[in-house]
């Protein structure tokens, strides 16, 4: 594939380009899909960079699959190409949660809506860590909202992992909160509802909430120094 057939082909539509892959919106026998494409990196050996490739997609086809088992809304996964280095997944209609906190943020504070986010967020993330599944990278473009029922639909588990250590699912909850200061400062106390929802949902919250004081501290600290 390749953004020039991207271009030739009609029924691909490049929805984004990162650093890592490509993604398009196509159809998958006859159904809206997603195609993600990630591609080589120039400046690695080329050995290395396929087995690379190949390692990450794997990882994210095999974490989508297992987030789903644990009951979290994730998009259907229907194909795995190893030689395109592609993933097909069903599409979801709807905004990020980027977009629809960013909205608040310039139309004013819907308080019932933003509290429904947010504890969706924290059951989500809970089930994922109770199951040990750690997302790697929660950011609000990596949830989307389904149109239809506002219901939470976690995407992007390239950089998952399996783990039971409550430190790196401390990690996981300081990258969203990171992300929400940074992105959403205007939606004031989202992450202590998210955080809220978390330690009601997850039978493992202490251990995690503990280490996620440890994690802001050393935060802090790099701060401070940097
Ligand atoms: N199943 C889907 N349905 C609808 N839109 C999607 C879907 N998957 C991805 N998208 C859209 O494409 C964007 C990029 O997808 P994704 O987050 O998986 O890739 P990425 O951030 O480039 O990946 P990576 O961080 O692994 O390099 C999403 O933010 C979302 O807007
Ligand atoms: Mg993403």
């Amino acid at each position: 594939m390749g953004t020039e057939t991207a271009s030739r082909d009609n029924s691909l539509i490049l929805i984004k380009q990162g650093a890592e892959a490509r993604v398009f919106e196509s159809s998958f026998v006859g159904k809206r899909s997603v195609i993600k494409e990630r591609f080589s990196k120039k400046y690695r050996h080329p050995t290395l960079d396929s087995k690379l490739t190949l390692k990450r997609l794997n990882a994210e086809a095999r974490c989508t699959t297992k987030a789903r088992r644990l009951g979290v809304c994730t998009p259907v996964l229907y194909a795995v190409d190893p030689v395109l280095h592609t993933l097909t997944f069903e599409f979801v209609e709807g905004p990020s949660v980027k977009d629809v906190l960013l909205e608040f943020g310039s139309c004013g504070i819907n308080e019932e809506r933003m509290g429904k986010i947010a504890s969706q967020i924290g059951d989500v993330i809970a089930k994922l860590h109770d199951g040990g599944l750690v997302h790697g990278d929660l950011t609000t473009s990596n949830m989307l909202l389904k149109s239809d029922t506002d219901q939470l639909v976690l995407i992007d588990f390239g950089l998952s992992f399996t783990s039971t250590l409550p430190e790196d699912k401390a990690v996981d909850l300081y990258v969203l909160e990171r992300a929400l200061i940074s992105m959403h400062s205007s939606c004031g106390n989202v992450i202590d509802k998210i955080l809220a929802a978390y330690r009601k949902s997850s039978k493992q919250w202490s251990s995690t909430l503990n280490k996620l004081a440890d994690v802001r501290q050393r935060g802090r600290k790099r701060t401070m120094v940097g």
